[in-house]
């Protein structure tokens, strides 16, 4: 039975004392000192800144200026309405995360510069947010969380034991091209293992992600995960004599293989001194869509295949396998990847990559920490929102608050605030009026907000048993003015 909760008072000589009181049982849930005067009903209800650089001292003009209200290009505002799909895909971040049994971290959006300079000529350096702070030390805007990761986990030291399993969802910045899902900033769930060689760890990974796409509703045939190996390249480079630190270089160009015309991809090979024949070997490698294939131009079951084979085994024993496929192309556009890499896409290719990831065994010992065994993925907030709207997923978020208190007259306004508080104090949430305003008002605002009780404080000018009243318009649920207590 659903419990409808009163508030009435009992009359003393000159004050009363309002009681919150359980409908059903009619026991006193808690007792105020409040003035008198008042009854209540209560029912359930159904139902920025433009670049990355801090400027000099602002000039304030002698006459007022209307500023741009729209946050800067390529960033958002989260008005309620947002925050609330925000606060709902980031709930499932952290509940998919702990599930599996990850730790959350996290790390200043603000990082030296340094961090994230790379040798490899990566897109993600020329979109840096950088600049020098007032004490001259050049800083920048974080574009990704696994450098900070890398740093935290050798500043730890010893002084953690492997493996880590630590997860993050923070604000990224890069000063992309706008398209849509990409944004100038945007914010990326992570999860990463530090300290496992085996294969067992990313595909643990992939099985977190197709958890969560289940969890909001996507399916196998909404998306789909490709997955390569880097030790394909690093086979090929040996079998055709490529020079080991061309690796990271070649990796930047063939990600780009589906973004730009195929002759300017064998234009930039060509700058990094491979010889012809060994771009167009190399571009057949990178077209291979069976690990069988693979295996033929390769000559045999390298270190590459073995991996790849041992994922698609346990992707089996976690139930996943209709969500993987093997793709050749995946070389991922970062240049600390070193073994298996993924990236999740969506099988209508209307949109960009969903999220990635893939083994970065040594990322550690380039920031000058020991070589320990790390992958992870990163997730981002805004592809996955244009997915959930194409396929009608979207959940309806409206705001939630249990209670809405409201002093149908002025002089009322400390006894709805002392029930509010009572109310607050038991745990639930309340949505006090801070003026005192017509049952009308208090309605429309009750349904707007979704509260599920109105908790009304008015004067009681006439006598009790002619103050029954119902409300349909409530979304069908009944108000009832009671003079039963
Ligand atoms: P990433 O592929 O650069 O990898 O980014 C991961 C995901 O972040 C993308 O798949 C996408 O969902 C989102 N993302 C990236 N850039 C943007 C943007 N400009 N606007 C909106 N979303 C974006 C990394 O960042 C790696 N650090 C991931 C990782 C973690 N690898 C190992 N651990």
């Amino acid at each position: 039975m659903r419990a409808i909760h009163i508030v009435t008072t009992r009359l003393s000589s000159s004050f009363i004392r309002p009681v919150l009181l359980d409908f059903v049982s009619c026991s006193p849930l808690r007792q105020f000192s409040t003035p008198r005067r008042f009854i209540c009903a209560a029912s359930k209800v159904n139902g920025g800144s433009r670049s990355g650089s801090i400027v000099a001292p602002l000039v304030v003009n002698e006459e007022f200026q209307n500023i741009d209200v729209n946050p800067p290009k390529g960033t958002r505002d989260f008005p309620p309405e947002d925050m609330r799909l925000r606060n709902w895909l980031f709930n499932h971040f952290k509940e998919v995360s702990r599930l599996f049994g990850y730790e959350e971290v996290d790390f200043p959006v603000l990082e030296t510069e340094a961090l994230f300079i790379r040798k490899a000529g990566e897109e993600i350096r020329d979109q840096l947010y950088c600049f020098e702070d007032r004490g001259n030390r050049r800083v920048a805007l974080r574009p990704e969380l696994t450098p900070s990761l890398a740093r935290l986990v050798i500043q730890k030291g010893k002084s953690v034991s492997l493996p880590l399993k630590w997860f993050a969802v923070g604000q990224c910045w890069r000063y992309e091209r706008m398209t849509r899902g990409r944004r100038r900033e945007h914010y990326q769930w992570n999860m990463d293992i530090i300290g496992v060689p085996e294969v067992t760890a990313e595909a643990e990974l992939i099985s977190s992600i197709v958890t969560f796409f289940k969890r909001i509703g996507i399916t196998a045939s909404d998306v789909g995960f490709k997955v390569s190996s880097l030790k394909v390249l690093q086979e090929f480079f040996k079998k055709y004599g490529v020079p080991e630190d061309l690796f990271g270089r070649v990796c930047i160009i063939i990600d780009k293989i589906e973004k730009i015309p195929i002759d300017e991809i064998k234009k930039e090979l060509g700058f990094t001194g491979i010889s012809d024949d060994a771009i167009e070997q190399l571009l057949q490698v990178f077209s291979v869509k069976s690990l069988d294939d693979l295996e033929d131009i390769l000559g045999g079951v390298g270190e590459a295949i073995a991996d790849l084979k041992q994922l698609f085994s346990l992707a089996e024993k976690f139930g996943y396998s209709e969500w993987i496929q093997f793709d050749a192309s995946v070389v991922r556009g970062l240049a600390y990847y070193t073994g298996i890499v993924f990236e999740g896409f969506d099988r209508e290719g209307k949109l960009r990559a969903i999220c990635g990831g893939g083994r970065y065994d040594r990322l550690l010992s380039t920031y000058g920490g020991d070589d320990i065994p790390a992958c992870g993925f990163g997730f981002g907030d805004a592809v996955i929102v244009e997915l959930l709207k194409e396929k009608d997923l979207l959940p309806e978020l409206g705001q939630e608050v249990e209670n809405i208190v409201c002093a149908l007259d002025k002089d009322l306004q400390g006894a709805a605030t002392t029930i509010a508080t009572a109310l607050k104090d038991k745990g639930q949430t309340v949505d006090l009026v801070l003026e005192s305003k017509p049952l009308k008002w208090v309605f429309k605002r009750a349904a707007r907000v979704n509260a599920r009780r109105p908790v009304l404080v008015g004067k009681l000018v006439r006598s009790v048993s002619r103050f029954c009243l119902q409300v349909s318009n409530f979304k069908s649920n009944l108000m009832t003015w009671s003079s039963s207590i």
